[in-house]
């Protein structure tokens, strides 16, 4: 066997300079790609920091429209709303979730009207009016769907109503997209946007979230009777397909970056707009250990959002949003 003189491809040719990466870049991030996810409560005006979330707070409606505008100045395109209820608020059914005058719906409005502009997305499942802590309305141990698909409804119209530019049903009930589509049509509200959470895997990175909006003490059980299986992928697909069948815009994966190939194979099959939530817990783990000075944090930030645009997402929802949109911007 004769050894050949030099390499057949020298890929190191077009890493050799900074022009030369530039020019055989296959995939950008950019401030458009960016969805933030904000906490909102009510009470008196004070820092309000998450201690498994750091760098992350719960923001009364008037810091948050404050940060909204920031958001919009640095060119975020949408901000994601996720209310902290009073648990005085959390009934067995759910009543406060479709109040016309909650929480986050007054949020909604907030934002809308002093920074028309920025998309505003919201949050549909009942966790957060819940007194058993789950996305479903619970009877006799069992989250229904069908009872909680009355609810959820009830829901997306106070939200379009409020002026939520994009609903993300989060719940993983079944049929819920395509309730929820008629509704809206029937309620004029044809222009509004449904991003479905469609591959929602019942995972243990969404601790800190329950921490920010205070469902970790009220969760009775785990919610693996609605959300997937992290085993599954096939199963993956069906979801969407199904959710898009039934009038979803946008479909979501969640978490993400465990989950890189199925949003690659969501995005391969489907071709529709696909995001992905970096959650807390993702976001917890780059945070704390680039806290500790164990990572990069700006670094590891940067590349992981990247990564999602290399897995075919097109956006993503991520707590690093302001932060990624300044490096973006500089
Ligand atoms: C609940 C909901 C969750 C998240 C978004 N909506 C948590 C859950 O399903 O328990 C998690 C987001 C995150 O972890 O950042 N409907």
């Amino acid at each position: 066997m004769t050894i050949a003189p030099f390499p057949a491809a020298r890929f190191r040719r077009t890493r050799a300079t900074d022009a030369l990466r530039r020019l055989t870049c296959e995939t950008e991030l950019s401030v458009n790609d960016l969805i933030w996810p904000v906490f909102v409560r009510d009470g008196e005006d004070a820092a309000d920091p998450i201690p498994s979330m750091p760098g992350v707070e719960r923001l009364t409606i008037d810091r948050l429209v404050r940060k909204a505008e920031e958001a919009a100045a640095l060119g975020i395109p949408a901000i994601c709303i996720f209310p902290y209820t009073d648990p005085a608020l959390k009934t067995e059914g759910c009543e406060e979730a479709w109040n016309p005058d909650n929480l986050s719906n007054r949020a909604v409005r907030a934002i809308k009207a002093a920074v028309p502009e920025l998309a505003v997305m919201t949050d549909i499942a009942l966790d957060p009016y819940n007194a058993n802590g789950h996305d479903g309305i619970v009877r006799n141990g069992e989250v229904l769907n069908d009872e909680t698909i009355e609810a959820l409804v009830m829901m997306a119209l106070a939200q379009a109503e409020a002026g939520a530019d994009i609903l993300g049903p989060s719940d993983m009930m079944d049929g819920r997209i395509g309730a929820m589509r008629l509704s809206l049509e029937e309620a004029g509200h044809k222009n509004v946007s449904i991003m479905s959470y469609a591959a929602k895997y019942a995972s243990g990175f969404y601790g800190p979230f329950r921490d920010a909006v205070g469902a970790s003490g009220a969760l009775k059980g785990d919610k693996k009777t609605y959300q997937m299986n992290p085993a599954n992928s096939d199963e993956a697909i069906r979801l969407v397909e199904r959710d898009l069948t039934e009038g979803a815009d946008m479909v979501m994966v969640k978490p993400g970056m465990p989950y890189l190939d199925i949003c690659r194979r969501v995005k391969d099959t489907f071709g529709a707009p696909t995001f992905a939530y970096q959650v807390s817990g993702e976001y917890a783990m780059l945070r704390g250990a680039a806290d500790r000075g164990w990572l990069d944090g700006e670094r590891v930030m940067m590349e992981s959002l990247l990564a999602f645009k290399r897995a075919g997402c097109d956006g993503i929802l991520t707590y690093f949003a302001p932060e990624a949109a300044r490096l973006l911007r500089a």
